[in-house]
């Protein structure tokens, strides 16, 4: 390797992503909370269409979609032509920053934002500007006030990760409706599905030429480990996407599996169902012990404890007894632990231990 063979600037600026914990140094009994997954796994239907793809695995998959895009427009009422699928909602976030910001322009995201708007913006040698937070909530009026004319995205997760906090329908379309005429608005929906009756912003995008939407299958289709979401938006800006797109980016066992998944709404809506229960249970049973956390919306709670050095200290108490939870340090949140909501007896182990880290039982 010769000095002269040098990466395109900015490029080792970037801080590596870390993804949450999946093992405690000797420990086999071990609960992950610490990715938001989904803890009952993926719908039957989408196990039985991976199983089926191994038939077909010497075969390249089609390149355009056709059959996965058919089923998200059909179950979401959507057109599929302004549908585009990607390896988890990461790659379309991806694909919007490489095709939409460069050098010299500004990609906005909320203060404790998902850290990939960052680290794509900084890929396509485009800057990075982070904005406050309103108490650990997006706060359009400090979103508008930071846009000029190099703004070209602008990136909202609605809920927020690791935050669990949304902002109302009307904020979301009064913040379209500022931005500047060259700039996209992004709503990330990745935790959209555990939200009773919200359709992550279509009715807006439907309204609009400058919004797009990014989804996944990692969360409540229970399909992380193996990386497909999708993106809805206009059909000018998704053509966009779809040149930079690699023609065989999603294998046919991917397709399969989340074509049969998006079929499946029934399991989504006992998915949902169960969170919302749990999730409640567990906000309160982390309050009674003196760990406050801010309404969520989604599949995790943000613990908020008195200090970093308290967080920290939970964090070592739960590794010791195999609970994986999340550290949201990066984040800019070093006094919090992000908890997946698991099933009830992974919530009942959390609080209870978090419960005797407190002293309180
Ligand atoms: C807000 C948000 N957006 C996007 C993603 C990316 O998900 P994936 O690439 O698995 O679709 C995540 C994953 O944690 C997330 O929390």
């Amino acid at each position: 390797m010769t000095s002269d063979i040098r990466p395109q600037p900015g490029i080792m600026d970037i801080a590596l992503y870390v993804g949450g914990a999946a093992t405690v140094a000797g420990k086999t009994n071990t609960i992950k909370l610490s990715s938001n997954e989904n803890p009952f796994g993926p719908s039957d239907k989408a196990k039985e269409a991976f199983g089926r793809s191994v038939h077909a695995l010497h075969r390249y998959p089609n390149t355009d979609h056709a059959a996965l895009r058919e089923a998200i427009a059909d179950v979401q009422h959507l057109d599929a032509d302004r549908v585009i699928c990607g390896v988890g909602s990461d790659e379309i976030i991806h694909f919007l920053c490489q095709a939409y910001a460069g050098p010299g322009d500004e990609v906005l995201f909320t203060e404790h934002g998902f850290l990939m708007y960052r680290i794509s913006a900084m890929a396509a040698g485009a800057t990075p500007v982070e904005v406050p937070e309103r108490e650990r909530t997006t706060d359009v009026g400090a979103l508008l006030a930071a846009c000029n004319e190099r703004t070209k995205l602008v990136f909202i997760a609605n809920p927020n990760n690791p935050t669990g906090t949304m902002i109302s329908a009307a904020e979301v379309a009064q913040l379209a409706e500022g931005l500047p005429p060259q700039a996209i608005l992004v709503l990330d929906g990745a935790y959209a599905e555990y939200v009773d009756g919200y359709d992550g912003g279509l009715s807006l995008i439907e309204q609009r030429d400058n919004v797009v939407m990014t989804r996944t299958f990692s969360k409540i289709y229970g399909l992380g480990g193996l990386r497909i979401g999708w993106g809805y938006g206009p059909k000018a800006i998704i053509d966009v996407l779809n040149r930079i797109r690699g023609p065989f980016n999603l294998s046919n066992t991917q397709l399969e599996a989340a074509e049969a998944a998006m079929r499946d709404q029934d399991y989504i809506n006992r998915c949902r169902a169960d969170n919302a229960r749990m999730r409640v249970w567990l906000a309160e049973a982390l309050a009674e012990v003196g760990v406050p956390s801010d309404t969520s919306l989604a599949n995790f709670v943000l613990a908020r404890f008195a200090d970093a050095a308290e967080a920290e200290a939970c964090d070592a108490f739960l590794c010791d007894q195999g609970l994986i939870v999340r550290r949201v340090a990066g984040y800019k949140l070093p006094h919090c632990l992000r908890i997946t909501v698991g099933d009830e007896s992974a919530c009942r182990r959390v609080a209870h231990a978090v419960a005797q880290f407190k002293g309180k039982r």
